[in-house]
């Protein structure tokens, strides 16, 4: 008898979400034999899945989709002087606050008026809060034998710069034209101060970020394009819509580099949050690498005979902040016979696991035709073989980790070589010829729309 959803819960915690993560092996708190390191997350078997499977689209979408956009891999320490020119050594700072008595810092900024007024301090109540101070959000090491200020460099506090440091050769190799983009995806560091709600903020943390190259007179049309593309990219990913929206920066929120910067927010369990940053970053890169490096970084266009700089329209994607956007907005429960159903909805693209495949029971041949089927599907999705307990827990394992397929071997397999596929999100079993597994998992997941409320179209039609 199928089985039976009844109620479902609407939202989901953010400590629920880093219990599930941990249990089922997404997210592990970092060095956590030793206590841990406030802040640091390692990405487990179904968190490393997950995190490439989201870099892959994203990659896909840039390179593979677009054929003026190429990538890039820089390395994350580079050039001091790259951070001079690119203003992040002056301009990358947050105000802050340090309480002399219980040696807390606050970010100015989240700190009651009154209590900078007064110089108290909100956690321990002593009014020996000190003025504000820029704080450079910079992490510095040293290079070489000495540890003097000729060797200080930088981690990358963006992935951006090594981009534009590669523009000239980029543009001499990669037979590119302008309007022609760069993606790259890698770490940045940020010394922030206020890292809390899991892996939202982060002092390490991967991005995917393109920067387009463009004629400084199209920089509202493509401004314009990209917008809306990076939109939609999440709503391809499966985040639901409603849960996603622009928020345009007002003059005090604008980076350094920017004339315009729209971010994509996510309604998180904590609020309304930036997910990806939209910034028109103008000339200014370009320009600053030119008089700092001394080479000249301009375009000279071939067929109007134009120099100039070029401008960028850069779209900033958080790796990392996207991982719990799709876990926020996968998450779900039910009510179903009675028991909780716990869910996640990932988009089959996206899911750590495509299929998993169990035999029904151990004996009689079961395992042998359900491991040999095994065998082929890994061939072309992420199939995970089970064997151990009864078949229902087995589903359910499956539905906390969001695998949306799951295909089992009965006895009936052995009479007309079929076997059941049940979808994940409706719970649904439809019996094919094993021959037909491939197709209709490649249909479903192609096909595969999210019905508000939970269930999906599933394996049908
Ligand atoms: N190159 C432009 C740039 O870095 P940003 O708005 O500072 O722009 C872009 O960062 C994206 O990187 C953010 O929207 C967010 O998704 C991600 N991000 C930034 N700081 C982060 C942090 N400390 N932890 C996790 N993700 C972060």
């Amino acid at each position: 008898m199928a089985e039976k959803s009844e109620v479902r819960a609407e939202t989901v915690t953010m400590d629920t979400l880093v219990s599930l993560t941990k249990r089922r092996g997404f997210i592990f708190p970092s060095s956590e034999i030793y206590g841990g390191l406030a802040s640091a997350w390692d990405y487990g078997p179904m968190g490393v899945e997950l995190k490439k499977r989201i870099q892959e689209f994203w990659w896909r979408e840039m390179t593979q989709l677009n054929d003026n956009i190429v990538g890039l891999d820089a390395a994350i320490m580079m050039h001091p002087r790259v951070w001079e020119a690119s203003g992040h050594v002056e301009n990358f700072t947050d105000p802050l606050i340090d309480c002399k008595n219980c040696k807390h810092r606050f970010r100015a900024d989240q700190i009651p008026e009154e209590n900078i007024k007064a110089h108290t301090c909100p956690d321990c109540g002593a009014n020996q809060l000190t003025e504000a101070r820029k704080f450079n959000l910079m992490f510095t090491t040293h290079m070489g034998p000495v540890e003097d200020e000729g060797g200080l460099i930088y981690l990358r506090p963006e992935t951006a710069q090594g981009i534009y440091v590669n523009f000239k050769n980029v543009l001499q190799t990669g037979r590119v034209k302008i309007p022609f983009g760069i993606a790259q995806v890698g770490k940045a560091f940020r010394n922030e101060i206020t890292t809390k709600n899991f892996i939202f903020r982060t002092c390490e943390f991967e991005q995917m970020e393109m920067q387009f190259f463009i004629h400084p007179s199209e920089d509202v049309k493509w401004f314009e394009h990209w917008k809306e593309k990076r939109l939609q990219y999440y709503i391809d990913l499966g985040i639901r819509p409603e849960k996603l929206r622009f928020h345009q920066h007002g003059p005090d929120e604008l980076a350094h580099y920017a004339k315009l910067a729209f971010d994509i927010q996510y309604e998180f369990p904590f609020g309304w949050k930036e997910l990806e940053g939209i910034h028109n970053r103008t000339d200014y890169d370009l320009k600053r690498h030119t008089e700092y490096s001394g080479k000249d970084l301009s375009y000279l266009d071939e067929q109007s005979h134009e120099r100039y700089i070029p401008y960028i329209i850069e779209t900033s994607a958080g790796l990392t902040r996207t991982v719990l956007v799709v876990l926020a907005d996968a998450y779900d429960e039910e009510m179903v016979e009675g028991e909780k159903r716990v869910v996640l909805r990932f988009h089959p693209r996206i899911a750590p696991t495509t299929v998993g495949v169990f035999p029904l029971v151990k004996k009689d041949g079961l395992s042998e035709i359900a491991r040999k089927l095994s065998d082929e599907l890994c061939e072309e999705f992420r199939t995970f073989y089970d064997e151990s307990g009864a078949i229902g827990r087995r589903y359910r394992r499956q539905d906390e980790v969001g695998t949306p397929f799951c295909v089992t071997v009965d006895y009936q397999t052995k009479d007309d070589q079929t076997v059941t596929i049940r979808s994940r999100d409706s719970m649904e079993q439809i019996r094919v010829q094993m021959a037909e597994i491939a197709p209709t998992i490649r249909k479903a997941i192609k096909d595969y729309k999210r019905v508000p409320g939970g269930a999906s179209g599933g394996t049908q039609g």
